[in-house]
């Protein structure tokens, strides 16, 4: 096996936390019976990152069950870390405070106990002071979760840092590197994992079967003590492409009862099952349509047979018509999920969850957010974001994602008055719901930094944290990851900050402007093709020609921008009131009408081009600063990652300004070199 670094937790370098250095032992003031793999992970935990951080292991002393979490010691000059159970706090919550020179770290339930000691580990890398701390924390989404688009035969759809360390030639792998996995990803607060690909075939159709499930068994018992619930994407046609059934039918009785009889196996095999995540009719995948039935139909059945084991379906609202003519203007991607998922709205069991994509179409660097928020009021939803990079620069470009994810999270829904975020929405405020969250399709791999690029661990590590606490901001959050991975050198943190808070902004300069998204390669959707999906089937056109350009999808076009509420509606079906940042998303628009910015259409296309560009230099010119000051793997693999990224901003920039100025004949203001 590959060796792999610890990011985060990695505790081979030093703090220098002087308080730290007096914690001489851990003592945990929890009962036998209820001291689990959590509590015993923490333990461990706290020990290595002692020896590492400090130098010395803490010992560990028991004090079984005497307590009520009040601390211990106190008169005898010796410092300590206790762990207690305490109820009356929310669940996987927790309160790390000092108390008679002791730290404690209390909670109603392990996984809390669990989270405070991250937390206190990722206080101590931040050279904090501890014995001042009084931090109470309870996770807002209920489900943080990371969808693995892995494969059986270890490749990873939209991968790209590596191959797949939970699969390898069709076989699950259980090793260091799936704990390791588990703890880092446990660290920020993720409490749930699907292992494998949305697009379930081939060998990942018998992942419920007796083939795999001793494995899958064992690798949900190395999650589960670090809190984390396995998922498994499911094929929605098992019982016919295993063999066993002619029909997928949900309202057929004999597919109800095949699934029923499926559920009581794999649930009795894996009991640290959290359920499904499902992709139905969808991009050719298999679903209830080809039985003339409704997605409430198909979600609800495998929702009766994973019922009586707590089990969770999450269904996908990713569906559209992938066969559509370019030549067709009525046609609307955009309004595919609304259309077919609206008026379903309180058809689904309470064990199901809606997961949307955050924009209507798939993951671009801008997209408004998707219209089913806010339109949904009685049926449980989860948001799902892209940390894989896959039309954001593939981890070759840095991208951090958070201020995307934050933008998405505040967006005003007016479903009702107050607490009508996507964030309330998601976080179960808005409608009392608890069953909901978060989901992002992540972006490791057996590399050994895990993420390809170093610095898209930020978005790994700052997804987590933002389900978690999505009250901080994407600065604290990249500030915060700054300091747990590389330390606490000024310069460091500022060069770093600097880079993560340009890159998404520098991305969307260089790349498709306002909001029209594509224009990259089809199939591996890296680099610019500016017309490589016009003329295709998949419902990703820009509209193009030598007036204007856009896609009128306003009262006048396919209606998509009314599927909104007031005042969202129209904002976005006004060319005057919507703003820079999406008006092609939703207006057909001349080269020369001016934006709000004040610039045309046409010289903003090639300023921000310009301009992305020159923020790419500036950004690998700083980077080069940090020579020397981080370790030099990392270093020699980020520097070569921006000198490509130098050369393949250049070239989503002349590729577009060319194509534009081709179709428009109109002259860059500044006389800039356009090809
Ligand atoms: C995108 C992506 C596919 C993926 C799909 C999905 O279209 O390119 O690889 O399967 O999203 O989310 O299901």
């Amino acid at each position: 096996m590959m060796g792999y670094e610890q990011l985060w937790l990695d505790y081979t370098r030093k703090a220098s936390c002087g308080e730290a250095e007096g914690i001489e032992y851990i003592c945990v003031r929890i009962s036998d019976t209820e001291q689990d793999a959590l509590i015993q992970n923490s333990v461990k935990e706290l020990q290595d990152a002692f020896e590492g951080l400090v130098g010395s292991r803490p010992t560990l002393r028991r004090d079984n069950g005497a307590g009520t979490g009040a601390a211990l010691s106190g008169s005898t000059g010796r410092h300590g870390i206790c762990l207690a159970l305490r109820e009356g706090m929310g669940a996987e919550s927790y309160h790390l405070f000092s108390e008679k020179g002791d730290i404690v770290i209390e909670a109603s339930d392990s996984r809390g106990i669990l989270y405070g000691t991250f937390d206190l580990i990722r206080q101590m890398k931040m050279e904090e002071p501890l014995f001042t701390l009084d931090r109470t924390k309870a996770p807002l989404m209920p489900m943080r979760m990371l969808n693995h688009w892995d494969n059986m035969d270890g490749s990873i759809e939209r991968g790209y840092s590596g191959e797949s360390f939970f699969f390898a030639d069709h076989q699950i792998l259980v090793n260091d590197r799936t704990r390791d996995y588990a703890r880092l990803a446990a660290s920020v607060g993720i409490n749930a994992v699907v292992i494998n690909n949305v697009n379930v075939k081939d060998a990942a159709t018998w992942l419920i079967t007796d083939r795999y499930l001793d494995k899958v068994k064992e690798l949900s018992e190395v999650f589960a003590g670090y809190g984390i619930r396995l998922y498994m994407s499911l094929n929605y046609a098992a019982p016919v492409e295993l063999g066993e059934l002619d029909s997928a039918d949900p309202l057929s009785d004999q597919v109800g009862a095949w699934w029923n009889q499926k559920m009581k196996t794999v649930f009795g095999r894996v009991p640290n099952l959290g359920g499904f995540l499902i992709k139905a009719d969808s991009e050719g995948r298999p679903g209830p349509f080809t039985y003339g039935r409704t997605h409430a139909d198909g979600a609800n059945m495998l929702a009766r047979a994973v019922a009586p084991y707590g089990g969770i379906i999450i269904w996908r609202c990713f569906v559209y018509n992938c066969m559509q003519d370019w030549r067709d203007y009525k046609t609307d991607r955009a309004r595919s999920g609304y259309d077919n998922f609206m008026g379903l709205d309180g058809s689904f069991l309470d064990n199901v969850i809606l997961q949307i994509k955050n924009g209507p179409m798939d993951f671009q660097v801008r997209e408004p957010v998707h219209p089913l928020f806010g339109g949904l009021t009685k049926t449980n939803q989860m948001l799902e974001v892209q940390i894989a990079q896959e039309y954001t620069g593939q981890q070759r470009h840095l991208c951090y994602l958070l201020p995307m994810f934050q933008e998405i999270l505040q967006f005003r829904t007016y479903v009702k008055e107050g607490d009508d975020t996507v964030r309330d929405i998601v976080s179960g405020r808005t409608f009392g719901q608890h069953n909901c969250g978060m989901a992002a399709v992540v972006n490791t791999g057996n590399d050994e930094n895990w993420t390809g690029h170093d610095m898209a661990a930020a978005n790994w590590y700052g997804f987590g944290r933002l389900c978690f606490e999505p009250e901080l901001s994407a600065e604290e959050i990249a500030r915060e990851w700054i300091r747990v991975t590389y330390g606490n050198d000024d310069q460091v943190e500022e060069i770093l900050m600097f880079l993560l808070m340009s890159s998404w902004p520098a991305y969307e300069s260089y790349t498709s402007p306002l909001g029209i998204g594509w224009m990259v390669t089809p199939n591996n959707h890296y680099g610019p093709s500016v017309d490589g999906y016009e003329y295709s089937r998949w419902g990703t056109y820009h509209r193009a020609d030598h007036e204007g350009i856009g896609v009128d999808r306003s009262h006048e076009g396919t209606g998509y921008a009314l599927l909104y509420r007031e005042p969202n509606a129209s904002v976005y079906d006004n060319k005057d009131k919507c703003p820079d940042e999406l008006l092609l998303f939703f207006h057909h628009i001349p080269y020369t009408w001016k934006l709000r910015s004040g610039k045309t259409v046409i010289q903003h296309i090639y300023d921000s081009h310009f301009e992305g560009v020159e923020i790419v230099d500036e950004m690998a010119e700083q980077f080069m600063k940090l020579q020397g000051k981080l370790p030099d793997r990392a270093y020699e693999r980020m520097a070569a990652r921006f000198r490509e990224q130098k050369e393949h901003a250049r070239e989503w920039r002349d590729q577009i300004n060319a194509y534009f100025y081709r179709k428009s004949g109109i002259l860059d203001e500044r006389e800039r070199k356009i090809y």
